[in-house]
């Protein structure tokens, strides 16, 4: 096996015949067929080869394939975006009356999906907090299917004990899924730790210019059988050009992310020394509560810092509307580096008990570090702070 690295370049679609050094684009919703044996050999799986691009396209593949590898992985399927991901998984793999234990600090549209939708289906959730992984045991049903969780989590930036998370599935015989979304496969790599599936919105750090959206999951083959099956006919494929655009970003991840961590780690420190900041939250801070797990199961930090500016939500405003460089966006693991506020806006239709439940105070602030000079970026949120 090569290294990260060599993986993430060196994995490409066999070469046409015009002998191509990077791959090509794909851009063709179907295959053509020799003659009608070879048509039906296809669709009978007979033969393993691509018939229409809601199944397979070799873009999707080349992409899929360097998940897998950077995630120690069986298999996996590519989505249109990391949403579609996490729905697909769970909708192919549950049936109606069975039951999820997840953590509470999830992304907000999971929690949607968890509370609004799956309902529909007769499908529950209980929760646990961050910080009280001992409960989950006490959460398991007879007909409990999978536990869920996200770490580093959004928008707080708290570590879960992933090699505890597995020892419990394992023990009471259920799947754990996590997303991975914030780590990318460079840094943390939860199957190591028993996962059986792990999700990327691939929106995030993997594309990392905040061009294009995509999902995937990828684990265990006869469990992604059943998500490529269902995504079969449902139809909630990653597009080839959106493919194709992630797998030549996949070539540069190390390097990008390497980078993004060692500047997010600069303003990470930068903040914990400012008088007008009570709370610095970032893994590779020694002041983190979890730093400990992070160190375990991280190999470097993350993008993302939370901090908290003194003086509640209309300081956190305060400090949003004096940005001058950074981008106030809903997106992160981009080039450009993003603030938000979760109280006023992703997290604004929660109850101030239900965010401080999982750690959105009213003066939090969600930073994700980019690649632009990190004393530049130091730079403004310094002035926005005076
Ligand atoms: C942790 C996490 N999971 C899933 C998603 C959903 O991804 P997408 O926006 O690609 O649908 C996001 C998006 O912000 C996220 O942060």
């Amino acid at each position: 096996m090569s290294h990260f690295e060599t993986d993430a370049i060196r994995t490409q679609t066999e070469r046409s015949q015009f002998l191509e050094h990077s791959t090509p684009l794909y851009l063709t919703s179907s295959f053509v067929f020799e003659d009608a044996e070879d048509m039906r050999a296809s669709f009978s799986e007979e033969k393993e080869r691509n018939i229409y691009s809601r199944f397979t396209n070799p873009n999707t593949s080349e992409f899929i394939e360097k998940i897998c590898k950077m995630e120690g992985a069986e298999a996996g399927y590519a989505f249109a975006t990391g949403m579609s991901a996490v729905f697909s998984t769970f909708a192919a793999l549950l049936n109606a009356g069975d039951h999820i234990v997840s953590s509470r600090s999830i992304f907000g549209s999971t929690h949607g999906l968890f509370t609004k939708f799956l309902p529909k289906w007769n499908i529950e959730t209980s929760y646990f907090n961050v910080n009280d992984l001992n409960v989950i045991e006490n959460l398991i049903q007879p007909n409990t299917k999978i536990l869920y969780a996200e770490s580093p989590t959004n928008p707080a930036v708290d570590i879960l004990d992933l090699e505890q998370l597995g020892q419990i599935a394992k023990k009471h015989n259920i799947l754990l899924v996590i997303d991975n979304c914030f780590a990318t496969p460079y840094l943390q790599n939860p199957i190591e730790f028993g996962a059986d599936l792990v999700i990327h919105s691939a929106t995030k750090l993997i594309d990392g210019q905040g061009r294009v959206l995509g999902g995937v999951t990828v684990g265990q083959k006869d469990l992604i059988r059943e998500i490529y099956l269902f995504s079969r006919n449902t139809g909630p494929a990653l597009s080839p050009f959106n493919a194709w655009i992630l797998s030549k970003s996949l070539e540069t991840l190390a390097v990008r992310v390497d980078k993004h961590c060692e500047n997010a780690l600069k303003v990470a420190e930068f903040l914990e020394n400012h008088s007008k900041i009570s709370l610095v939250k970032y893994p590779f801070l020694k002041s983190h509560p979890q730093y400990e797990i992070a160190k375990k199961q991280m190999k470097l930090g993350g993008n993302v810092v939370a901090f908290e500016v003194k003086g509640g939500v209309e300081a956190g405003r305060l400090f949003l509307n004096k940005i001058k460089l950074c981008s106030l966006s809903a997106n992160l693991g981009d080039t450009r580096t993003i603030v938000t506020h979760p109280a006023s806006t992703t997290h604004a239709k929660l109850s101030e008990e239900d965010r401080l439940d999982v750690g959105i105070t009213g003066g939090l602030v969600r930073i994700s570090v980019g690649l632009e000079n990190v004393e530049d970026v130091i730079k403004d949120l310094k002035q926005a702070l005076e």
